[in-house]
């Protein structure tokens, strides 16, 4: 948790200086002996990083590069921050101050986040979790510059990504989609947004043809959960939707999966834990933003009744569709609840998904592949956010003729494309079930990281959450 702290005076916890120049460095509070130390590590060899070790507590002297600019110097900021933050555990220190000495908050704050974000762990099926645990639990801001509103923002946008990461690192044994659907209730009640589940026999009465389908081949039931946070006097008239891909685990289905292409499959449920984070963390940062989240789940298995290539189902607004491979599972789903956002009249919907491993292949871990209809300003604007947090979005093209690649002979579109162009034709395919703007992220490449990734961590990183939240609350700026 960051929190603000109006003195240092008396306080005996660690301190990190927070500054671009030397020569700010501020008198008084290092002794000539460290000032001369810190001098010389910078000048001399040129280190950003330099930790002054007294016998209660660490001081660190953290320099921001001086040629770096906009989006990238926060992002040093954040890495910065989730290096101090594992140097502080190893010291078994529990708070911390960042010292804002030239009147940065941005900078400021971005190094608290990225400590925050760095400090998480998933240690829920650890033997001695108590043990493994991190020892930092407090940061806090000293900066005249810095709000207690800022702080909140930024305190609600890191925990809807941790709680986004909880979610996605639990294992399909545990997450179950019925439990997903639990999951999101709890969430609704504790910041006061109607969740509404609906269960199986509802999901045949809509004839949601698609999470069907894909549900066939397993021993569980299918859910479909709309998060609503809808604030009394909200900026929107017509609200946001945002949809997320909840396959609790993707085998592949028939089409099985092989080789380690399994492995951490649980991870594709992840669409629908970033949308229902952020539908949490909008309630409670109470933004004036009318947001909905749909999230269809169920896992994706070979089995008895399992859904066959050749197969054409109907979906929930009725388009027909060939299924030519059980593992383009992503798009039945996601389909069913873009044509059911319709009901809401909404004024843009969003989908995020780990759709495909083309988008991952395209551009690796650092970027969202994205695709737009009729959403040309809300873009510019989803693609400032990401600037803003470092969860950029690439624009992939999306032009017609991409839409001829799905079209099937024996029903009207096909679940697969051919070898070229997989992440567009996926979303030609969802595009398909949209008649309003309609912006598709596909997060197959930064959704997991192997090992630690900065204060990305390792397993799932949460990535969308903190994307998403930051468009809506442009959005609440007017
Ligand atoms: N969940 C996968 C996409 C995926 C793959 C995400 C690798 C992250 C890493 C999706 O359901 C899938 O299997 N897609 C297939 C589509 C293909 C059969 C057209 C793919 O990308 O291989
Ligand atoms: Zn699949
Ligand atoms: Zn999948």
């Amino acid at each position: 948790m960051i929190k603000k702290i109006e003195r240092l005076k008396g306080t005996s916890f660690s301190i990190i200086l927070l500054l671009e120049d030397i020569e700010k460095l501020p008198a008084g509070r290092l002794t000539s002996e460290e000032y001369a130390y810190v001098a010389g590590q910078k000048e001399k060899l040129d280190k950003d990083l330099v930790i002054l070790n007294r016998y209660d507590r660490l001081v660190v002297v953290q320099f921001i590069k001086k040629e770096t600019y906009g989006p990238k110097r926060l992002e040093n900021c954040r890495i910065a921050g989730d290096k101090i933050g594992a140097l502080l555990n190893d010291h078994k220190i529990k708070e911390v101050v960042v010292d804002d000495i030239e009147g940065r908050p941005n900078e400021v704050l971005a190094l608290a986040e990225g400590m925050e974000l760095g400090n998480y762990q998933f240690l829920a099926y650890k033997k001695d979790p108590v043990k493994k645990k991190n020892t930092l639990d407090a940061v806090f801001i000293h900066s005249g510059k810095v709000s207690g509103k800022e702080i909140d923002m930024l305190n609600t946008r890191i925990e809807g990504t941790v709680r986004c990461r909880d979610l996605v690192n639990e294992p399909v044994i545990h997450m179950s989609a019925s439990r997903l659907a639990y999951e999101m209730g709890k969430m609704g009640k504790e910041v006061g947004a109607g969740v509404e589940v609906m269960n199986k026999k509802k999901i045949e009465a809509l004839k949601m043809g698609g999470l069907l389908a894909v549900n066939k081949g397993s021993q569980d039931p299918p859910t479909f959960t709309i998060f609503e946070w809808k604030p009394p006097q909200p900026v929107n008239d017509k609200p946001f939707i945002l949809v997320g891909k909840g396959v609790v685990f993707d085998t592949g289905g028939l089409n099985l999966k092989t080789g380690t292409n399994m492995d951490n499959m649980k991870y594709d449920m992840a669409g629908a834990a970033v949308v229902a984070s952020v539908v949490y963390s909008a309630a409670k940062a109470g933004l004036p933003v009318h947001v909905i989240a749909l999230a269809p789940a169920t896992d994706n298995r070979p089995g008895e009744k399992a859904c066959t290539p050749g197969d054409v189902i109907t979906m929930h607004n009725g388009t027909t569709v060939e299924i030519l491979n059980t593992d383009a599972e992503g798009r039945l789903i996601l389909a069913d609840a873009l044509s059911y956002a319709r009901n809401y009249d909404p004024c843009l919907v969003i989908d995020i998904a780990t759709l495909t491993g083309a988008a991952a292949m395209a551009i690796g871990k650092f970027g969202i592949v994205a695709m737009k209809a009729k959403s040309e300003e809300e873009f510019a604007e989803l693609k400032t956010a990401g600037e803003k947090v470092y969860e950029r979005i690439v624009e992939f093209p999306f032009w017609e003729e991409y839409g001829e690649l799905i079209k099937s002979d024996v029903a009207e579109i096909k679940n697969i494309g051919g070898r070229e162009a997989g992440a567009i034709t996926a979303g030609k395919f969802l595009e398909h079930f949209t008649e309003y703007p309609f912006i598709h992220l596909d997060i197959a490449g930064p959704v997991w990281s192997e090992k630690k990734d900065s204060y990305r961590g390792a397993g799932a990183t949460g990535v969308g959450v903190r994307l998403l939240f930051e468009f809506l609350r442009g959005k609440c700026r007017g």
